[in-house]
């Protein structure tokens, strides 16, 4: 009966890790998922055989799971379809700050999900039912997964101008043309930092004409929080955006995500939080929201929940956490540098000086598709085709085949 069934392209972004491990080749290089990876401190290189970094678990991770493992009173009972209440409260209070006026006057439902995508699609299903717009303005380019989750909830995807290649920078006027004739009450796909796939970000000053122009023509601001401190290496500057558009008492959705920076990508931990302008609309609210989490999972796992709210909860482990995360953000700030300095250093035609201005995880780097197939089969080097390579995959070791094949990709 499944005889007519087509087959599905890989993943954009996942498949290029599936067509990476198939490759024999000793010098590949995987700059395609946005996943950290470490130095590489091995003397491999001097062997032209590359050992890539390897994938990092936090050591404020590891120490947490050994609590939980010793705790006896653990169990593994179902947590409640909101999950877990502890966790929940933390997450608020990291991505909105402590004092925000929004969670002391209990006006935030936060729901535990499945990393950033559940807290997303179940975000979005909630207002496919519950709000009066189906339309989600989402920002051209943005990550490959995000029209596909909206479209899949029920809401009709229109794009915003968002990238400039002529500057590699940030279309701001294009962006404010095309919100403001967005139709009033449309929902806006906002990434809250580190901008996936291009590292362009606005400055504060236009977050702060982004968020009169969504507040004056009463859009709805629906985050995408995926790198909170991973982007700066702080994570109040990273939480910027969002904060400024609690502080002027409005409502918003936030989908945040832990696999970036706590490392906990396969854990699938993440939240939802919708801020509401009353404490009965936010309790109502969660309630809507478990009505739509009980029919497609019925309630979170339990374990990256508990990594999370266990670091969180205590501070000397909050604050070695921050320690670790500012270390891979800056980490990621360096092979920036470097990769900047080795093009130049090289003569490499072009203005690279967007690898440095760019923020997060992600460089754009501007290389076209026929220019990354060349790269990846000539050099074995990785990354999605629209030119994206994750900074966090590169170390100091495989900067100059990366800086090889760029070279010889745009002097072709
Ligand atoms: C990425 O953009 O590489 C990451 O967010 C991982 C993913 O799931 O696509």
């Amino acid at each position: 009966v499944f005889s007519n069934v087509d087959r599905a392209p890989e993943d954009p972004i996942l498949g290029v890790t599936v067509a990476y491990n198939n490759d024999p080749s000793p010098s590949k290089l995987n700059l395609g998922v946005g996943a950290y990876r470490t130095e590489v401190v091995s003397s491999a290189y001097l062997l032209s055989i590359f050992v890539e970094g390897k994938p990092l678990v936090l050591d404020v991770v590891r120490r947490a799971e050994q609590q939980l493992v010793n705790d006896p009173s653990r169990v593994k009972e179902y947590i409640p379809i909101a999950g877990l209440a502890d966790f929940n409260k933390l997450s608020a209070k990291l991505i909105l700050g402590a004092d925000s006026p929004a969670i002391q006057e209990s006006r935030v439902a936060t729901i535990q999900c499945l990393s950033g995508t559940g807290s997303l699609r179940v975000g979005a299903e909630f207002l496919k039912k519950h709000y009066h717009q189906s339309v989600i303005f989402i920002p051209k380019p943005t990550w490959g997964n995000h029209p596909k989750v909206f479209n899949l909830a029920g809401l009709s995807v229109e794009y915003y101008r968002y990238y400039d290649p002529a500057t590699r920078g940030l279309d701001f006027q294009g962006l404010l043309e095309d919100l403001g004739a967005a139709p009033s009450g449309a929902i806006v796909l906002l990434h809250a930092c580190a901008h996936n796939p291009t590292g362009v970000d606005p400055t504060p000053e236009q977050w702060e004409q982004i968020r009169q122009l969504i507040r004056s023509k009463s859009l709805l601001p629906f985050f995408d929080s995926a790198y909170q401190g991973f982007a700066s290496g702080s994570l109040d500057t990273d939480a910027h955006s969002v904060r400024t558009f609690v502080a002027d008492g409005g409502e918003c959705l936030i989908a945040q995500s832990y696999a970036k920076n706590m490392g906990l990508y396969g854990e699938r931990v993440g939240a939802l939080s919708i801020v509401c302008k009353s404490a009965d609309v936010a309790s109502k609210v969660e309630s809507q929201v478990k009505l739509v989490v009980r029919p497609m999972y019925s309630s979170p796992p339990i374990h990256g929940a508990s990594i999370v709210a266990t670091i969180l909860k205590s501070s000397d482990m909050y604050n070695d956490w921050t320690i670790e995360l500012k270390g891979m953000a800056d980490r990621i700030i360096s092979m920036r540098q470097q990769l900047f300095e080795a093009l130049q250093a090289k003569g490499t035609p072009g203005d690279w000086s967007h690898i440095i201005k760019q923020i997060g995880m992600f460089t754009f780097t501007g290389l076209n598709k026929e220019q990354v197939a060349f790269m990846t089969k000539e050099y074995h080097i990785y990354m999605t085709s629209d030119g994206r390579i994750s900074m966090a995959g590169l170390s100091t070791k495989t900067v100059p085949h990366l800086v090889d094949a760029i070279h010889a990709a745009v002097t072709r």
